[in-house]
């Protein structure tokens, strides 16, 4: 069996081409990690094509990710090629038996390195599987355009951003009913940006950073993919509307509790007024 041919690396082959067709990746904006579960790492071991890479320093320490393998995109790798040559733009990594280093498995076979923000993806698997008991195996980092413009109309809190969200399509509330955090216009890469976003995550499954993007996790591609849209989804209704002049009424408090009840999930009530 090809590695191409397991199921995690046609799932992440899929979602690099949808994300792509929403335009959600200009150049090569955005990257996406999945970690693998440990079935599908003995399957992606009778798969590899080439020697194990050095190992590199992560920068951090992801101690409860010791051992484990992620699929990734790589650093400056187009979305819109993946379909094209899976094998160029994704790569296997294995992190070692301390968290702090990871090294390359299969993939990347033209050469390059993983996405330049492995960093906050590890961080942030960290601290999501930590919260979800397990289940978080998806981040996903994409440059919507209407989330984006949503971070130069809104002030930058988590209560700002979630409540105009809501405010916009009544799936915002059912869907992401937590909210998102929010975190300033900071360096992509860095290890700030992977600090003040795993500080988010320990709240909320999602995080905009302002005038660049969405983070989204879930337990798969599926549901982080849907988080990404609906977050965008929700903005983009906002944007529309205020660019048509501003709305002449917005879906209130009491009705966003209403549709929070009626699908059994729970509204976090602090951004309510
Ligand atoms: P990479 O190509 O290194 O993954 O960077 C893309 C990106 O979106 C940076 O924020
Ligand atoms: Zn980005």
């Amino acid at each position: 069996m090809k590695m191409t041919e397991c199921a995690f690396v046609e799932g992440m082959v899929r979602l690099c081409s949808d994300g792509w067709q929403q335009g959600w990746h200009e150049r090569n904006g955005g990257n996406v990690t999945y970690r693998l579960t440990a079935e599908e790492t003995e399957e992606a071991r009778h798969c590899l094509t080439r020697l194990p890479g050095e190992w590199v320093k992560l920068g951090i320490a992801v101690e409860n990710l010791a051992g484990e393998w992620f699929l990734a995109t790589g650093s400056g790798k187009f979305f819109r090629n993946v379909p094209l040559n899976p094998e160029d733009c994704l790569c296997l990594v294995e992190l070692n038996e301390t968290g702090d280093s990871y090294r390359l498995r299969w993939g990347l076979c033209n050469g390059g390195k993983p996405t330049s923000e492995l960093a906050p993806h590890m961080i942030n698997h960290s601290v999501r599987k930590a919260a979800t008991g397990g289940a978080c195996r998806v981040m996903y980092h994409a440059h919507p355009a209407h989330i984006v413009a949503l971070t130069f109309l809104e002030e930058l809190t988590d209560k700002a951003i979630s409540r105009a969200l809501w405010q916009s399509e009544t799936e915002a509330p059912m869907v992401f009913p937590g909210g998102v955090g929010v975190v300033g216009c900071m360096v992509p890469g860095s290890i700030d940006l992977a600090w003040a976003s795993s500080e988010k995550m320990k709240e909320y499954d999602s995080v905009v950073w302002a005038h660049h993007g969405l983070f989204a996790s879930g337990p798969d591609y599926d549901t982080a993919f849907g988080l990404m849209h609906t977050v965008e989804k929700a903005a983009q209704v906002r944007v529309l509307v205020t660019g048509a002049g501003g709305a002449k009424q917005l879906i209130t408090d009491e009705e966003i509790r209403a549709i929070a009840e009626g699908c059994g999930v729970q509204i976090r009530e602090e951004f309510l007024q």
